[in-house]
């Protein structure tokens, strides 16, 4: 079922004013988003580092992933750090160009967070469903990504 995403927003807007420092606040809107979006099953960002050439692993919320840095080009986010554009991934497993962390994984959203107009991050999403993702969670992520910019 999907949530409330208005109220979602809503819950977004005060954890980021709320207490903590950059990385905390973060890794509480991980929880946040991964504890009331029943198909959100890994949520968590990447930062860009060097220029844009690799993303590092930020906070997030769910299995441990090997993927600590990712570079440029490199599955689904290392492609999104390239072409700067949002992706859906309806099934992964259909996917050549990707990097898999847990094989309960069938489904994949990647949006970019820009602050001042340059790529800082990337907000990473993984569904246990196929075809989790849709334009609705893609607003939603999109307005998450322009809230928490500042925190980058
Ligand atoms: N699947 C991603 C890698 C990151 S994990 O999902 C946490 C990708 O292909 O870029």
């Amino acid at each position: 079922m999907k949530p409330s995403f208005s109220e979602l927003l809503d819950a977004v807007r005060k954890v980021v004013a709320g207490k903590g420092d950059e990385w905390e606040r973060l890794k509480a809107v991980c929880d946040l988003l991964y504890e009331r979006v029943e198909y959100y099953n890994w949520v968590g960002f990447y930062i860009v580092e060097e220029g844009g050439k690799v993303l590092a692993l930020g906070p997030y919320r769910g299995k441990p992933t090997g993927h600590m840095k990712i570079e440029a080009g490199s599955g689904v986010c290392g492609r999104v750090a390239q072409s700067k554009e949002p992706v859906i991934i309806d099934d992964v497993r259909k996917e050549k160009n990707y990097l898999a962390c847990d094989d309960d994984v069938r489904s994949e959203i990647v949006v970019p967070v820009f602050k001042a107009g340059e790529l800082v991050a990337e907000l990473d999403i993984d569904s246990k469903r196929v075809s989790a993702f849709g334009q609705d969670d893609l607003q939603f992520l999109r307005q998450v990504a322009a809230l928490v910019a500042p925190l980058f």
